[in-house]
């Protein structure tokens, strides 16, 4: 693809090389354009603002200009959705079309985001990062591969790919504390902690209003079992992270997280009603709300009518579905809280069929869907038929690798607590002792390992036996 793209310099649009604030060569002819695409990239990182709609107004600044053409498509591929996809192909048309007045570093972030489009998110990053190697002041690249590998699982990557760069980062650069933003939540998904909540800190040091940043902390909290502390976190950072924020809703979704880690089931699902429930025009968006609402329901509340409301939002046809596993588990999971309706069986099929043949998606995502996703469908369908042999079996099995479709360690904890669920359902008392032994070093005196652990306690004096 790259040789049908013939590079010639700025100079044959006619004018002197400009710079971004970072000093990147960039081929703009206007100012206005430069400011737009700025924006854009702010916003990108900080959520704020509407990145499609600066990118779209350097557009029409700078019409003959390739890279806010390449930028919207990257972002509109970041969304991980079927449609948005499509549109990322157009806007990537529209850019090889212009790719002769490119520079070199534009040429390759087209290349990249071509690459991703057609569905091979892996080497897609690859490809950012050969930009970062000779350019590792460009913030984009780096979100664009740091977004990548929060959908590929590569927590290696979401920690060393920020590492490899910061040494050319100081703070007197623009866009710096995002850096380190996305620094700490892959130092976070590390496993490394105080790393990850001094770095994040440190983020917020040089930009308090970086919710990336203020989630990655809440991740440490989250992981750590210091669940009141990480409330009162989101708590008091509420005016940098809440309002008019595109992330808004996943921060909120932590702080679900922390109020049923303290089983305050009322406050969790208030928080749902109030921030997560209306939240349903994105699928990122409504994976968190179809998490909040599976784990009340396995802790005892009756959700049904929320569920059926929000699986109605879940498209369950391909090519929606069939895009991205994670998005169909979770498709998945809000049709089975929904109950056992028809047209919720149908849902179901069409889901399980999709995943088994992902029909929209590229290479990435069918070895996601064939490794993970499939499987896990087939675990939680178990569960739903109340076979909890099975599903704990098929839980159990799948968990260690589930990692490889995307998300974080807190999202895929809803694998581990259906597990817990299934396994004392199925009577296997070992097997829910075994799994909870897991959570007891970080959360070993929270309420919701405590609940836990009466569960289990009353399957053992009624199995004295045993
Ligand atoms: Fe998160």
């Amino acid at each position: 693809m790259d040789s049908l793209i013939e590079h010639t310099d700025r100079a044959a649009r006619g004018a002197a090389i400009r710079r971004d604030p970072r000093g990147l060569a960039i081929s703009a002819g206007a100012d206005s354009a430069i400011l737009a695409v700025e924006q854009a990239i702010e916003s990108m990182l900080s959520y704020f603002g509407d990145p499609l709609q600066a990118l779209d107004q350097a557009i029409a600044a700078d019409p003959g200009w390739v890279h806010p053409h390449t930028l919207k498509a990257a972002v509109l591929l970041t969304l991980a959705e079927y449609e948005p996809a499509c549109e990322a192909r157009e806007c990537l048309d529209r850019a090889e079309g212009l790719a002769r007045g490119a520079n070199e570093r534009e040429r390759a972030h087209l290349v990249a985001a071509r690459t991703v489009a057609q569905g091979d998110w892996e080497r897609g990053c690859e490809l950012w990062d050969a930009i970062l190697v000779r350019w590792p002041l460009d913030s984009a690249a780096l979100l664009f591969a740091h977004l990548f590998d929060f959908y590929r699982g590569d927590a290696l990557n979401l920690r060393r790919r920020p590492q490899r760069v910061l040494p050319h980062w100081s703070r007197g650069l623009p866009l710096y504390g995002y850096v380190l933003g996305m620094q700490a939540f892959g130092l976070e998904e590390s496993g490394q902690y105080g790393e990850a909540e001094e770095t994040g800190r440190a983020a917020l040091e040089v930009n308090r209003r970086d919710p990336w940043a203020v989630h990655a902390v809440a991740h440490v909290h989250e992981m750590q079992g210091r669940h009141a502390e990480g409330a009162r976190w989101l708590g008091t950072r509420q005016a940098d992270w809440a309002v008019d924020n595109g992330f808004a809703y996943h921060n909120w979704f932590h702080a679900a997280l922390f109020q049923l880690e303290n089983m305050d089931l009322a406050a969790a699902l208030d928080t749902y009603d109030a921030h997560l429930a209306d939240a349903t025009d994105m699928a990122l968006q409504r994976v968190d709300g179809t998490a909040v609402l599976w784990r009340l329901q396995l802790l005892g509340v009756d959700v049904d009518v929320r569920f059926e409301r929000l699986a109605g939002y879940w498209r369950t046809e391909a090519p929606d579905a069939g895009f991205y596993a994670f998005n169909d588990l979770h498709a998945l999971v809000a049709g089975i809280g929904a109950g056992s309706s028809p047209a919720s069986a149908a849902g179901r099929e069409r889901l399980l069929a999709a995943l088994a043949e992902p029909s929209s998606a590229g290479a990435s995502n069918q070895a996601m869907s064939a490794q993970v996703g499939l499987p896990l469908a087939r675990a939680w369908l178990d569960y739903a038929r109340g076979d909890w042999p099975s599903a704990a079996e098929g839980l159990f099995r799948v968990r260690d690798r589930a990692h490889a479709f995307g998300g974080s360690h807190a999202q895929r904890d809803i694998l581990t607590q259906t597990l817990l669920d299934a396994a004392i359902r199925a009577g296997d008392r070992a097997l829910a002792t075994h799994v909870l032994n897991e959570r007891c070093p970080a959360k070993a005196s929270t309420p919701l390992t405590a609940y836990w652990r009466e569960r289990i306690g009353a399957l053992a004096a009624a199995q004295p036996g045993q």
